[in-house]
């Protein structure tokens, strides 16, 4: 390797890290997750959010929030609330921050839904340097390639800085199933989040087909996917832009859901069962908030998860061996599909 190449491989060492970790980074973790907790600040006393807020939108990016509806925040503390996502066990850090501004609530049968758009997001996984490189070269490309293509919706720089502090808290990626008279659909999905005890709220993006079956059926079931079922899973990404598929086409056997007899993977280790209460436009998503009708939990094992890169990149800075390992299995589950997409 000639001089000039290994000065510039070090200056992107050491401006970058040596290892390269994708943007949309895969995991296996226990359900729940006990690796980052999510707090809202602003209210008499600090809550942990962690499984009772979900992102709602990618642009303008929204978060929610389930409130009981006998505590909801007054007009007051609205207007000072933020999150702050900190490690779980250890030293508790804060890992990233995003200030709330609040724009619409809506009511289920259970909690009360609040919306939030971010005025500000701060991300503490990387060194500052590091981290603006990061996003020079994120810039840089969606200059040259005019973004990613699939999304006809634009994020702005705020929007971008929001999605890469919310996924800092892993993210389960479950197979939705959708069952109608003249088909359905089988897809995966992480804009998503447990938001009270028998509450799950998603988001699909409003213009593909999935969004409009969801909102036409009203009912789905939510599979947790075992890690090495992952790549498999992984398979069904461009079943979002399909109208319905075949049962019989998918890569693996399937078997019916307790209550709603829809077909959900084999290996399922649970499937959650849920019907839409109420239906929000908010943006480039269509956010859905169900009440959960049947909670089945067939096996233990590592759920296949996803979290921002760089929540990954500071998470295993002192585990290489494990970075490592994950990033094999990253490369398998991703195959040769798109490799560095945002987590949604
Ligand atoms: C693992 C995974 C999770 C996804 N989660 C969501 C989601 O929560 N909401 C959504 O609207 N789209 C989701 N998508 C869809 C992708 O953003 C994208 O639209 C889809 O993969 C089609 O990409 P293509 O047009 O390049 O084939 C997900 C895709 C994958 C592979």
């Amino acid at each position: 390797m000639s001089i000039v190449k290994k000065l510039r491989r070090l200056a992107a060492n050491f401006v970058f890290g040596s290892m390269r970790v994708p943007l949309r980074f895969f995991l296996g973790l226990q359900s729940p997750q006990a690796e980052v907790s999510v707090w809202l600040y602003g209210m008499d006393t600090p809550r942990d959010v962690t499984f009772h807020h979900s992102m709602a939108c990618a642009a303008p990016f929204t978060v929610c929030i389930a409130f009981d509806k006998d505590r909801v925040p007054s007009e007051k503390e609205r207007s000072r609330l933020s999150l702050k996502l900190r490690e779980h066990d250890g030293r508790k850090r804060v890992l990233g921050e995003l200030r709330l501004k609040y724009t619409a609530a809506s009511s289920t049968s259970g909690p009360e839904l609040m919306f939030f758009e971010v005025t500000s997001a701060k991300n503490y996984c990387l060194p500052r340097l590091r981290l603006w490189a990061h996003r020079l070269r994120a810039a840089y490309s969606i200059w040259r390639t005019g973004g990613d293509q699939s999304f006809n919706f634009k994020m702005t720089p705020l929007d971008h800085r929001a999605m890469e502090v919310i996924f800092i808290c892993p993210r389960p990626i479950m197979l939705v199933s959708v069952l109608e008279e003249s088909g359905g659909n089988m897809f995966p999905m992480n804009v998503m989040g447990q938001i009270d005890d028998s509450y799950f709220a998603f988001s699909l993006k409003g213009s593909k087909f999935p969004a409009h079956l969801v909102e036409r059926v009203g009912r789905v079931a939510l599979s947790s996917i075992p890690m090495p079922q992952a790549d498999v899973a992984y398979r069904l990404g461009p079943n979002h832009g399909t109208k319905s598929i075949h049962w019989h086409d998918l890569p693996f056997a399937t078997k019916p859901s307790t209550a709603f007899r829809v077909p959900v993977p084999i290996f399922s280790l649970r499937v959650r069962e849920m019907e839409v209460e109420i239906i929000p436009k908010l943006g480039s998503h269509t956010f859905f908030a169900a009440r959960i009708v049947h909670d089945e939990l067939f096996a233990e094992g590592l759920e296949w998860a996803v979290a921002h890169g760089h929540y990954a990149a500071w998470r295993y800075k002192r585990h290489s061996t494990e970075l490592v390992s994950l990033l094999i299995e990253n490369a398998r589950i991703k195959g040769d599909g798109p490799s560095d997409r945002l987590p949604m």
